[in-house]
């Protein structure tokens, strides 16, 4: 169709060499782990033809779009194995780094850990002009982040215990980068971009460098952050991105690296670097970047996005979300019931979601649908780093997270789009709510 862009993902069953010599059963799309990075423009209409040659049911979730609800790849949307599936939207993003990834209803955990989630790009013209590193695989790199764990004959099966599901959710030992093990990058460039995707099933990653090197993070999950901000470590938890500028005109190798926490050691950010010093935790080396030595200055631009005032007073309702364990995963005292609609939310109207985090560990929470801004944490403002366009958002042990809202340009009484927890076992088992927009 003129005008649309298309592509086609293909999700099936393989074999991978992560360990050399030796073949690990996996999923992929279009390739035996993960898929390709879908690069995107803004404005522009898009057609993805997913077709499931897998022996069981699958969908695939486009994390962070704005889209209407039969699009959106969620558990209602479900591709039964020897058919295809073609969603069609436009493309509303600012520019900024997402991703997809199979949102099988109870199976999300299992097929998102066997490889099936991918990233996505989007570009725009706001973002053109900035003159920010762009060239894809140069010095604009995509960095799907995860853990597996391996058996002995270093196959990973999806085995979550009872006790990881009722905690933690499933913590790997071995870092994948790219699907890749001991991932390292030849850059060629004095100032490099990373897309930074934690894309594990339900690890929070502390990252930094291991020289305690500062870097600029210039985006959060929904694209550019509205100034560059100067840091040494990003905390990520499952479904967050970033973007980060890198300079490495010094000619020394970089490693980045995470300490990987589970959802009660997850602290906040500025808490992060001081335990991995400590070293608290063996940390996830995930890529080392050998520079060529040859590099040009740093340049960062000074302002990046332009971002409307976040104001409460905008919103004409509060909905409030508890979210809590304990026999079972719930918000607001439910499990998830694709049978059972939980709220049904007016277009066009700016809300506040009022996030509480009954349990004793960290959850991120992910509306469908949207990018939010957050409004405070237990009353307090947000940090630099989110005060950007989030679409997951953590909610720490015990706090209060207020979020601004608003869901714009479709409606659709019947099929509802989701929110929940962002760790897969959480989610599968019943961290997850159900919501419509009429
Ligand atoms: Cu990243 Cu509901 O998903
Ligand atoms: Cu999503
Ligand atoms: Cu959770």
């Amino acid at each position: 169709m003129e005008g649309t862009d298309v592509f086609d993902l293909a999700l099936g069953h393989g074999e991978t060499e992560f360990f050399k010599g030796v073949k690990t059963r996996t999923m992929g799309i279009n390739q035996s782990y993960l898929g390709p990075t879908v690069r995107l423009t803004a404005g522009n209409d898009v057609r993805l033809n997913v077709a499931n040659n897998l022996s069981e049911d699958t969908t695939l979730h486009w994390h962070g779009f704005h889209l209407p609800a039969a699009m959106d790849g969620g558990p209602h949307q479900v591709i039964r194995p020897g058919t295809t599936w073609s969603p069609e939207f436009k493309v509303r993003q600012k520019a900024g780094t997402f991703w997809y990834h199979s949102h099988t209803m109870g199976r999300t955990g299992a097929q998102v850990w066997a490889g099936l989630a991918g990233m996505m790009i989007v570009d725009d013209e706001e973002s053109a002009g900035l003159g920010l590193p762009s060239t894809y695989g140069v010095d604009d790199i995509p960095l799907v982040l995860q853990d597996r764990v391996f058996t002995e004959d270093l196959q990973m099966p999806y085995a979550p215990g009872f006790f990881a599901v009722m905690n933690y959710g499933l913590i790997g030992n071995v870092p994948l980068t790219n699907g890749t093990v001991g991932a390292f990058f030849d850059a060629t460039t004095g100032l490099l971009r990373l897309r930074v995707l934690n894309g594990s099933n339900s690890t929070f990653y502390g990252l930094h460098f291991s020289d305690g090197r500062r870097f600029f993070q210039i985006a959060s999950d929904g694209g550019l952050l509205e100034r560059p901000f100067e840091t040494n470590h990003v905390l990520l938890a499952p479904g967050e991105r970033a973007e980060v500028l890198v300079d490495l005109s010094d000619g020394k190798t970089a490693l980045l690296r995470a300490a990987p926490m589970h959802g009660r050691a997850a602290i906040k950010a500025d808490e992060v670097l001081i335990r991995t010093l400590s070293g608290e935790n063996d940390p996830f080396n995930f890529l080392e970047i050998r520079p060529s030595g040859n590099g040009d200055a740093t340049r960062v631009p000074e302002t990046m996005a332009l971002l409307p005032e976040v104001r409460a007073s905008d919103a004409v309702r509060t909905r409030a979300f508890e979210l809590d364990m304990g026999l079972k995963h719930t918000i607001n005292g439910v499990k998830m019931d694709m049978e059972r609609v939980d709220e049904v939310v007016p277009e066009g109207q700016t809300e506040i979601w009022e996030i509480t985090n009954k349990s004793w560990m960290a959850h991120p929470f992910h509306v469908h649908d949207t990018q939010f801004r957050i409004l405070d944490r237990d009353g307090k403002a947000p940090h630099l780093r989110e005060a950007g366009l989030k679409d997951t958002v953590v909610a720490y042990p015990k706090e209060t997270v207020r979020i601004l809202v608003r869901f714009d340009d479709y409606t659709d009484p019947a099929l509802p789009y989701m929110y929940h927890c962002h760790m897969l076992e959480h989610e599968d088992h019943g961290m997850m709510g159900q919501f419509t927009v009429v």
